[in-house]
């Protein structure tokens, strides 16, 4: 009997905060990944050390060498960041620095779910992931990369989303993210 692989989905958090709301979201994708995906949440980013080229290897900090074997085992990332002054959190551009140097990225699907509520949107924060990743060679996936206001409100006590639509969002982009890796 042929057994089919899970389709494995690196999730990496833009916030450190204890009691994140993109940290929420990204357990509730855990939740929610349908059938045949698996997704992982990547939780050691305030591990890495701060970019240095000097630094990039051989042999890598362990951390980045850590990191980077994560990216290589998954067959896609999804991203959730909040927005800060307007741009990314340096951590989160620290660990895209970090990816740069290596191929692991290249090609890779990837996605984000922005759920700022603010009027501005995150629109900085997330132009300037597409930046960047479109930088490091990765696969924006149209699909996979979407707008859903999540509110502090629809954050229950379990520290999962409980807006049924939201949660379904969630579903829809790790299943584009899938077929986005069933197609390479
Ligand atoms: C230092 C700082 C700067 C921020 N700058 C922005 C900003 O430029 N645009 C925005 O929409 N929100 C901004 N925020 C609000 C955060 O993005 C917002 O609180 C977000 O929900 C935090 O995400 P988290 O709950 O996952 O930690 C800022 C927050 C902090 C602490």
């Amino acid at each position: 009997m042929t057994q089919m692989r899970a389709t494995q989905i690196l999730l990496i958090c833009g916030s450190l905060r204890k009691g994140s709301s993109n940290r929420a979201t990204l357990d509730t994708a855990v939740s929610v990944a349908p059938l045949g995906v698996m997704a992982s949440a990547y939780d050691v980013m305030d591990c890495l050390p701060h970019f240095n080229p000097d630094l990039d290897g051989p042999p890598l900090p362990e951390p980045v060498r850590e990191l980077r074997m994560a990216i290589e085992s998954a067959h896609a990332v999804l991203f959730c960041t909040p927005e800060y002054a307007g741009a990314l959190p340096g951590s989160l551009k620290n660990l895209l620095d970090w990816t740069v140097g290596g191929v692991e990225i290249s090609a890779k699907p990837c996605g984000w779910i922005n759920i700022s509520t603010m009027p501005g949107g995150a629109a900085g924060a997330h132009a300037e992931l597409a930046t960047v990743l479109r930088y490091t060679d990765a696969r924006l996936v149209e699909p996979a990369c979407v707008h859903v206001p999540v509110g502090r409100g629809e954050i229950g006590p379990d520290g999962l989303i409980t807006t049924p639509q939201t949660r379904e969002a969630l579903t829809a982009v790790l299943t584009a993210l899938a077929e986005a890796a069933a197609a390479r």
